[in-house]
């Protein structure tokens, strides 16, 4: 069976947060499976890992965009040392940029991508068995193989649509409508939603199945869905949940290369502790305090917004009895507010900008890690604070309460229900006061490292859901 993945984003090539780690390791875990083919298929990007490794160009043609002639060139990477196959495609002006988003037009650059993949694929008679779309990035997918004539070769090919982030739709007006490759105008209803081409309305119209990286995003997907609710409702019948894993091999306490001391659950206690001794030194921390930590994204759907007066309310309640640090960038207010937090309170540590290897030492150093996400649809920062020994908080939502349960009920991790600054304090005093009692909080450490998050069960079923 061939399976081909369509991404913006896939890690180590660009990550911007959890859809790359996804796209970086499902395919790979998939490929374990007998008679599994899984390939990668994602925009050229100007990043480190194209010109460290060799590419075959394996394709060169024109597609056709709003009167534009755009030249398609698709390179596959010589070795195969990700665990599969991946392509690139690259488009001058358009898919040959630095980062994934961030552009003006966005639009224009992933209707190239889909245009440009599927006119790949159509031209050189490869027909995959499923097409595994991600977000609505690829979102149009489902729609072009089955009405745009330019890819007849596809018609029927089955396809699946996994939203990693129901927040974001891409949205446009029916102006751009001239810059698709050509379809069946009868049908543009299937891409419509409120009078706008929705590409995330389109693919749960449109793809064969679609999946959600948890359950429970699933199920809240019903109530707030940015508008969606009632088509989420309708197309249930083609609905699956699967929560994502977490890639051992990348993430692995013992063999991590970005942290100062490794460890196994076996000698965990000892060598966090220096860990977060080492970080503590560095940023100025208080090693013999609890070291609560937040790493992620400043936007709202993450509770951001909560973090400055979390910092300064519990250093103030805690009469200092704590230490905080913050790794993420985003919202410029929340930014300027942290900053002069940072000046303000010795015990607050705070570092702007996307750090991959400061967030693995993140995750080895803490004792616990904070997530108030609004909106969390599976989350992997518990997973990896949970496998190096840190007790996730987090908001009982999506993803987070399908993997984190609260110590009351006989879990490892603490939760609490409103996204809001009064709940989240109230959680954290929850963990200063297992903090002093080293059994209990051994314990949970321990626990939280036996969790299974191994991709393998999840890469099963999406396979399983393929093969249906
Ligand atoms: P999302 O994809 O919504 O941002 P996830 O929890 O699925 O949330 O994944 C976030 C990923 O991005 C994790 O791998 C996390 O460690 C990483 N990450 C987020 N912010 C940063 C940052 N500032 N520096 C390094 N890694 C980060
Ligand atoms: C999105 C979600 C996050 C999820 C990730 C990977 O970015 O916000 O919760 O873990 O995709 O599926």
């Amino acid at each position: 069976m061939t399976v081909y993945h369509l991404s913006t984003e896939c890690y180590p090539i660009a990550k911007v947060g959890g859809l790359a780690d996804v796209v970086g390791a499902l395919p790979k875990y998939q490929n374990k499976i007998k008679g599994v083919d899984a390939k990668v298929v994602m925009p050229w990007y100007n990043k480190p890992f194209v010109h460290e490794h060799e590419f075959d160009t394996v394709f060169d043609g024109f597609i056709h965009q709003d009167g534009n002639m755009l030249q398609v060139q698709v390179f596959k990477e010589k070795t195969n040392v990700l665990g599969f196959e991946l392509y690139m495609v690259k488009i001058p002006g358009l898919l040959d940029r630095d980062n994934p988003y961030g552009y003006e037009d966005e639009s224009y650059q992933f209707l190239a991508f889909q245009h440009g993949v599927l006119h790949w694929l159509s031209a050189m008679q490869i027909r995959p068995d499923v097409l595994h779309c991600h977000d609505y990035h690829t979102g149009l997918v489902p729609f072009m193989i089955e009405n745009c004539p330019e890819f007849r070769f596809l018609k029927g090919v089955k396809t699946i649509g996994t939203i990693h982030n129901g927040e974001y739709q891409g949205m446009m007006s029916w102006e751009m409508a001239t810059v698709l490759p050509s379809f069946d105008s009868y049908k543009w209803g299937m891409m419509d939603w409120n009078g706008l081409i929705n590409p995330l309305a389109s693919m749960i119209k449109c793809a064969t199945a679609f999946t959600t990286v948890s359950q429970g995003y699933l199920e809240e997907l019903f109530v707030s869905f940015r508008g969606l609710e009632s088509l989420v409702r309708d197309e249930f019948g083609k609905a699956y949940g699967i929560i994502n894993g977490i890639d051992t091999e990348v993430w692995n306490p013992q063999t991590d290369p970005m942290l100062d001391f490794n460890f196994t659950i076996k000698n965990v206690i000892e060598q966090k502790k220096k860990n977060k001794e080492k970080l503590c030194k560095e940023y100025g921390l208080k090693p013999e305090l609890p070291l609560f930590a937040f790493i992620g994204r400043f936007a709202t759907e993450k509770g951001a917004d909560f973090l400055p007066d979390v910092v300064w309310r519990s250093i103030k309640q805690s009469y200092g009895g704590l230490n905080i640090m913050i790794l993420g960038s985003g919202n410029e207010y929340i930014e300027n507010k942290l900053k002069e937090y940072d000046y303000t309170y010795t015990n607050f540590a705070l570092d702007l900008g996307y750090k991959e290897h400061l967030s693995h030492k993140i995750y080895a150093s803490a004792d616990f890690l904070l997530m108030p996400s609004r909106v969390e649809p599976c989350g992997l920062n518990q997973m990896y604070s949970m496998k190096y020994g840190t007790i996730p908080i987090v908001r009982y939502t999506g993803g987070l309460r399908d993997t984190v349960e609260d110590i009351s009920t006989g879990g490892a991790g603490i939760n609490f229900t409103y996204p809001g600054v009064d709940d989240i304090l109230h959680a954290m005093d929850r963990a200063l006061s297992i903090y002093p009692q080293k059994d209990v909080m051994d314990k949970l450490v321990h626990a939280n490292m036996n969790f299974d998050f191994a991709w393998e069960k999840s890469a099963e079923k999406y396979i399983a859901l393929y093969n249906n």
